[in-house]
């Protein structure tokens, strides 16, 4: 079958080690299903597996992707959820200390088929084009769970976004819109401030800037750059969910005094279970919320799409479709 892979790593070079060809069938153990891919999505994961982040050299050739949604083995439409566990574990699969996401350990979603658990697929709801399904499992799902779980957010709160442009930051403007938060975001660029307002926020600020009011929640994935700012934002009790470090993870001050004498919390959040999964559908189908695309591109043409994002010339998903 037509697959896009990673044959070897390259840290300054990510592109190098992409491949475009024929890859064998998934081989599917007993309680999985086969997906055919109909649309998947993009991540900035697929770049680091390209760097040998987060990927064993013994593993490749591996198929990216962690995103799709398809048909599975009945006829169903599907959406494909990308955090994969023991089979012997219980509960909060994010928890699980052997879990897995898709193109680590199990090849993943940039091909014609994907092998998964049958407890991977959640059903697709008619309203939600494959295209937008696709965008969901990964950045979508992450976004969902720091709002909601681990923030405890509710309408009438107000959130403040750092970091516009991203994928997880996006999908927390729209959704914190959709579920009746008041939306302040940030970033460094005027362009993505405008978008973030056509997506969603009530007001933009520039990363840093003072906000006019204390907000009851951040949601961080910026890191050193923004965390001090992050902090300073809150109300005292409120709670700062943090998913990741894109401008790195080492603070010059991690505002322990701030913490403690505001109450504040402090909360990480990584990807989300199956049941925030279908919760996150059903959210999207009620509401008419809809993932931001930045481009759809064929499978074939997956190249362009990694080095789009490589460059970070994109402002929501990039989405392939077969
Ligand atoms: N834990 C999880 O489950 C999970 C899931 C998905 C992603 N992640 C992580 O979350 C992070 C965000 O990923 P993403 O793909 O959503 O977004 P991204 O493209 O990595 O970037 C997020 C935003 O960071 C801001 N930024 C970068 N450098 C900055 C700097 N020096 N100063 C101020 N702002 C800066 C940019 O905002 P502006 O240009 O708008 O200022 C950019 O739009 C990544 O580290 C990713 O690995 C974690």
């Amino acid at each position: 079958m037509f697959a896009v892979y990673a044959e070897s790593f390259s840290s300054d070079d990510p592109l190098s080690g992409l491949v475009l060809g024929e890859r064998p069938e998934p081989e599917v153990p007993d309680g999985w299903t086969t997906v055919t891919v109909k649309a998947a999505s993009l991540n900035h994961h697929d770049l680091w597996s390209l760097r040998g982040v987060g990927l064993r050299e013994e593993a490749l050739p591996m198929i990216l992707g962690c995103d799709a949604a398809g048909i599975d083995e009945d006829g169903n439409e599907v959406v494909v959820h990308a955090v994969i566990s023991e089979p012997s574990w219980k509960g909060d699969e994010t928890l699980d200390p052997k879990r897995s996401l898709l193109s680590e350990k199990h090849q993943g979603t940039l091909a014609d088929r994907v092998a998964v658990p049958r407890r991977n697929v959640v059903p697709k709801p008619a309203s939600l084009s494959f295209e937008e399904a696709a965008c969901l499992p990964t950045a979508w799902l992450t976004a969902y769970r720091m709002l909601f779980t681990q923030g405890g957010l509710k309408a009438g709160d107000t959130v403040l976004v750092q970091g516009a442009g991203g994928g997880v930051a996006t999908a927390a403007i729209t959704l914190a819109r959709a579920a009746g938060l008041k939306v302040l975001a940030t970033s460094r660029d005027e362009a993505k401030r405008a978008r973030a307002l056509e997506i969603g926020a009530h007001e933009v600020f520039e990363s840093g800037a003072r906000l006019p009011v204390k907000v009851d929640g951040v949601i961080e994935t910026v890191g050193r750059a923004t965390w001090s700012h992050s902090i300073r934002s809150l109300r005292p009790g409120g709670v700062l969910v943090v998913s990741g470090t894109t401008s790195g993870p080492k603070l010059d001050d991690a505002e322990l005094t701030r913490i403690f004498f505001l109450q504040l919390r402090v909360v990480g959040s990584t990807m989300g279970t199956r049941s925030e999964l279908a919760s996150l559908v059903s959210m999207l189908d009620a509401s008419g919320a809809r993932p931001l695309v930045d481009r759809t591109l064929p499978l074939e043409q997956a190249r362009d799409g990694f080095a789009a994002m490589a460059q970070g010339e994109l402002f929501g998903k990039i989405v392939f479709t077969r």
